[in-house]
């Protein structure tokens, strides 16, 4: 199964993209999660990606686009991956597109989760993050057993650099006014599948699960 995971930012990608790979046995594609870990590794592509990240701008497709290339031409991609946070643009859908053509595995749907602006900022803006292994928390949705520490590793939680109040709202603009099109693309295709995500984490996840299943 090929997934795509839509939505803004902070409405909940990352903790539901976990729950649907867990149970399809797909891999997780985060482009987020592979540029943050080139920032940390100090490769070239990080040290570029980083001035954009921080700004809460998009880093330029073609950076993007070979990270993903490179992840999916992996041999565990093989039997499924969930693509979050990719495509951001109608370019990255255009060449996502070439690329499952060429390798004949085309997208089977995408999931597009949508919620309240007050509730994305507040998720976000109250987001922690363990820098070691990459675990969110929220300082009131979904607190760590020990206050500011991670539950797995015990490594103290900090807040990401772009979840600063100005970034967030940044990223929200730049949603609206770039990534949003992809619904559009998308729908022309017959392959959304919406749903409200501004409820309970576990209820979110049935109604993704029961809408995979009834496609
Ligand atoms: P990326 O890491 O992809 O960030 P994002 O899309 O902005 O999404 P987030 O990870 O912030 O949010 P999420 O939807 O996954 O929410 P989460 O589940 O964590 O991208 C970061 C940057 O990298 C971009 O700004 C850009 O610069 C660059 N980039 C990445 N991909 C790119 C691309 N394709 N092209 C160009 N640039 C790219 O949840 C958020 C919080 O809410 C958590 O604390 C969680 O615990 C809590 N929460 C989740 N669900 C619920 C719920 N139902 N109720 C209460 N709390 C909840």
């Amino acid at each position: 199964m090929r997934v795509i995971l839509l939505g803004p930012p902070g409405v909940g990608k990352g903790t539901q993209a976990k729950f649907i790979c867990d149970k399809f046995n797909i891999v997780h594609l985060s482009t987020g999660d592979l540029l943050r870990q080139a920032v940390k590794d100090g490769t070239e592509v990080g040290l570029n990606a980083k001035s954009y990240m921080d700004k809460g701008e998009l880093v330029p497709d073609e950076v993007v686009v070979q990270l993903v290339k490179d992840r999916m031409a992996k041999p565990d991609c093989a039997n499924g991956v969930l693509l979050d946070g990719f495509p951001r643009t109608l370019n990255q859908a255009v060449v996502l597109d070439e690329q499952v053509k060429k390798i004949n595995t085309p997208i089977d749907v995408v999931v597009l989760l949508f919620a309240d602006q007050e509730e994305i900022i507040s998720r976000l803006t109250g987001r922690r993050t363990c820098p070691t292994c990459g675990r969110n928390y929220h300082i009131k949705y979904l607190k760590p057993l020990v206050d500011g520490k991670c539950d797995d590793d015990g490594a103290d939680l900090i807040q990401r650099p772009d979840d600063k109040e100005e970034t967030v709202k940044n990223r929200l603009v730049v949603y609206e006014k770039i990534t949003k099109d992809l619904i559009g693309y998308y729908e022309k295709k017959g392959l959304i599948v919406s749903v409200d995500a501004g409820g309970e984490i576990d209820q979110i996840s049935k109604d993704i699960l029961e809408k995979l299943n009834s496609r």
